[in-house]
């Protein structure tokens, strides 16, 4: 029995040092219930009186030192798995971090507020109107009564009979007469609409800003001077501006507005197309029907008006050749600017 013991204990011991041994299954085999050593002592009943105390405290023994082997070998185990997790897990503090993408705005919007706040350092209020738009704002109110031939050449985009969506930021000249009292100096970003097809220069919708200004003793000197000093802000302090003669319904007398190109100074390049100018904007002094029709005597007040592309500026500033890039929202495209 004594020999039986000390093979139980060697066998556990062997068991327990081999690599990943199944302890809870080796507590079983030896020191379960049904297990090698209880058999072992259920079998003691047959010894004698004197080896009885002996083999019993051999078997205590046996199962106590079986009992701290499996205790140190779990710990063991224990310690070899947290060891593999953390080489697992290691991790690189020193590495350096993912990236979150931050959008940027979209370079018309950009250059609009670029605008804005141009105008914004001389005093301008910034005003908003409807897209969705009477006729009359449109056209009549700007001195372009039905049948007018000027209403062909903005063909738009109607709803119903009367209501349509604008084709020039100008109508909000005309609401902002009629409930604003001069002096008056407002601008007023937004969309347009227009029914062309789209190609590199053209889409049915785009982007003005109009200019107001309304006071007593207002003249062409002061629209020269304000567009200067917005040429001058937006292209550089060499730009020089250049009004041609035009015609437009609400100004008289009007003008077409180039900028000395900004790329060759005004030598002709590709950007101008040899040209030295650029147009960016339609001007003039507002007519006095429509100061008229918006409630201010042209007796007392005079003032000018304009309107400017802000594709234009956006295309030339950028040297992009196609309109149709700014509207397809590639953020290949987008994230250059
Ligand atoms: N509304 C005109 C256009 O779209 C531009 C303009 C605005 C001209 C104000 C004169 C005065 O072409």
């Amino acid at each position: 029995m004594k020999e039986k013991l000390e093979q139980i204990k060697l066998e556990a011991v062997s068991m327990l040092e081999a690599e990943n041994a199944d302890l809870e299954q080796i507590r079983i085999r030896f020191l379960g219930k049904k297990g090698e050593l209880t058999s072992v002592l259920r079998g003691m009943g047959a010894l004698s009186a004197e080896e009885r105390p002996v083999i019993g405290a051999l078997a205590n023994e046996v199962r106590q030192y079986i009992e701290e082997r499996l205790a140190d070998a779990a710990v063991a185990q224990k310690a070899k798995e947290n060891e593999k997790k953390l080489a697992k897990e290691k991790l690189d503090v020193t590495l350096p971090g993912s990236k979150i993408k931050i959008g940027k705005r979209h370079p018309l919007s950009q250059v609009q507020e670029e605008i804005e706040n141009i105008f914004i350092g001389m005093g301008f209020e910034i005003v908003d109107g409807p897209e969705v738009e009477y006729d009359y704002y449109n056209f009549t109110a700007l001195n372009t009564p039905e049948n007018h031939p000027a209403r062909d050449t903005q063909d738009t985009f109607y709803i119903t009979e009367n209501i349509l969506l604008r084709s020039q930021t100008s109508c909000v000249q005309a609401r902002t007469m009629e409930h604003k009292a001069p002096p008056i100096r407002v601008i007023s970003p937004g969309r347009v609409y227009r029914s062309d097809a789209v190609d590199a220069t053209h889409s049915p919708m785009f982007h003005q800003i109009e200019g107001l200004v309304i006071d007593k003793g207002i003249t062409m000197g002061d629209l020269k001077g304000t567009l200067e000093i917005f040429a001058k802000n937006m292209f550089g302090a060499d730009t020089k501006i250049r009004f041609r003669p035009h015609h437009f319904p609400f100004t008289e007398p009007s003008a077409e507005v180039d900028v000395s190109c900004f790329v060759c100074g005004g030598e002709g390049c590709r950007l101008c197309k040899g040209e030295g100018w650029i147009e960016i904007l339609g001007a003039g002094m507002v007519h006095p029907n429509v100061l008229r029709m918006g409630g201010i005597d042209p007796e007392v007040y005079s003032g000018f008006a304009f309107g400017l592309g802000i594709e234009r500026v956006v295309m030339r500033r950028y040297n992009i050749d196609d309109m149709r890039l700014l509207y397809e929202n590639d953020v290949r495209f987008l994230e250059q600017f």
